[in-house]
């Protein structure tokens, strides 16, 4: 029964995926003899953290009317405060013993003061003795929620699918650990793996469904105010606008360029369609020219001057960082092409791969391939990936992957 509660939190969890960023994404359910009674996640960074949502809905249900009745429920929270306030009157079907419940949620309460009051006090106000944790918060400054409780008496379980729980927060390690943005990186290609003609005819591979997908994902790039990444040559070649088309949206996503050439500004238009909008875009370049960097800066385009590796490419791994520590993008979602595509595999920056594969065959050993760049002799040396989602959408077969973590490269 544990993990079957635990995966709902997960589940729920899921929901605020993008909108949390930079907060990890969190789900609760409050349980009472093998039955759920209240729900919660964290729905938007700033809001109530999912113990404080779940808390509220409880509230806002009458689970805790006997305890509002004989005035032994208060909460130092002043949103929980707020909602006992507003619903006091309102009686649950049946009289809750709170000391009969137990709260489950995927990543341990906070213990501090952040954007909000100590998830770890709400839980001990409640009354709940007993709380089942997915797995421990690796935020020093909010972690301690667990041995609060403890020595308050609650009764508290860790690593209640702990695997699961970690995954659904793999986004957060990276922030937390690694102090960079996390990278989704989306190719589409031919059955035979190819990404275009060799002429460089300029038409899509994937179909019109593909693309509803990839605009909802630069939409969530929007909501988490993250950025959308192509390299020099698609930009160039391809002239993208990177922007969220055919559907509603209140902003959208930055644009990344990682290129060392950069257009050339005449007039008040560039002619790049990705730089004459109005949202904020970034060319990662090797130029350290300031009068240059000025003149960018008039036309909106903001030029960060990125050290180069030994192979004389610009370092992706700074730019990451940069893109993270900087810029604030929690997320790169990236769009190739193909040589920026396997430089970031080299790297060990892919996340998560998405290619949509596209049942055409070109059949042409000189088209391009939807990774160049590396030369191997071995299948030792080819980047290892899991499959975790295969969906089919519409013509074609989008796979999601994760790199093996003993790959023998990058
Ligand atoms: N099917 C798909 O999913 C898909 C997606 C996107 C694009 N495309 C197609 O792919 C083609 C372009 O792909 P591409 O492989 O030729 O080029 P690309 O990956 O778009 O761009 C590569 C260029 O980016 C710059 N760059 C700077 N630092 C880099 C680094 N660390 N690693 C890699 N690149 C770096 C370099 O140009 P500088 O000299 O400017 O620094 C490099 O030549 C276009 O024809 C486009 O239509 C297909």
């Amino acid at each position: 029964m544990q993990t079957f509660f635990m995966r709902r939190a997960i589940e729920l969890a899921g929901k605020g995926r993008y909108k949390t960023a930079p907060n990890p994404c969190v789900g609760a359910v409050l349980v009472h003899k093998d039955t759920i009674i209240a729900e919660g996640y964290h729905m938007e960074y700033g809001k109530a953290h999912a113990e404080v949502e779940c808390l509220a809905n409880a509230v806002k249900k009458g689970i805790f009317f006997q305890k509002i009745k004989n005035r032994s429920l208060s909460f130092s929270n002043p949103y929980l405060q707020e909602q006992v306030l507003q619903f006091q009157h309102i009686e649950y079907e049946k009289e809750i013993n709170m000391e009969e419940c137990s709260l489950y949620v995927t990543l341990e309460p906070c213990n501090h003061f952040g954007k909000t009051p100590p998830c770890s006090q709400a839980i001990f106000e409640a009354g709940i003795k007993t709380v089942y944790v997915g797995c421990s918060d690796l935020n020093a400054n909010a972690s301690g929620g667990a041995d609060f409780l403890r020595s308050k008496g609650v009764n508290v379980v860790t690593g209640v699918c702990h695997d699961e729980c970690l995954e659904l927060i793999e986004d957060f390690i990276v922030w937390q650990k690694e102090k960079r943005s996390f990278c989704i990186l989306k190719m589409a290609c031919t059955l035979d793996g190819k990404i275009g003609p060799a002429t460089g005819h300029s038409h899509s591979v994937s179909g019109s469904e593909s693309k509803k997908v990839t605009m909802k994902m630069r939409k969530n790039m929007a909501l988490s105010h993250s950025a959308v990444m192509v390299g020099g040559n698609t930009f160039f070649e391809d002239n993208p606008k990177l922007t969220v088309r055919d559907m509603q949206t209140e902003s959208q996503p930055r644009a990344f360029i990682v290129s060392k050439r950069l257009p050339p500004l005449s007039g008040g238009k560039t002619g790049y369609f990705c730089l004459d909008q109005k949202k904020d875009t970034v060319f990662f370049t090797d130029m350290k020219n300031p009068e240059l960097v000025k003149q960018y800066a008039e036309h909106g385009i903001l030029l960060e001057c990125i050290e180069t590796s030994e192979n004389k490419s610009l370092n992706l791994k700074k730019i990451f960082e940069l893109a993270y520590q900087k810029y604030y993008s929690p997320y790169v979602f990236s769009e190739g092409g193909a040589k920026l595509a396997q430089s970031l595999l080299k790297e060990g920056l892919v996340d998560i791969l998405i290619v949509y594969i596209a049942p055409y065959v070109l059949g042409d050993d000189t088209a391009k391939n939807v990774f160049s760049g590396n030369f191997v002799q071995t299948m030792q040396e080819a980047y290892k990936f899991k499959i975790f989602k295969t969906e089919r959408i519409g013509s074609d077969l989008h796979v999601y992957l994760k790199m093996e973590k003993t790959c023998s490269q990058g």
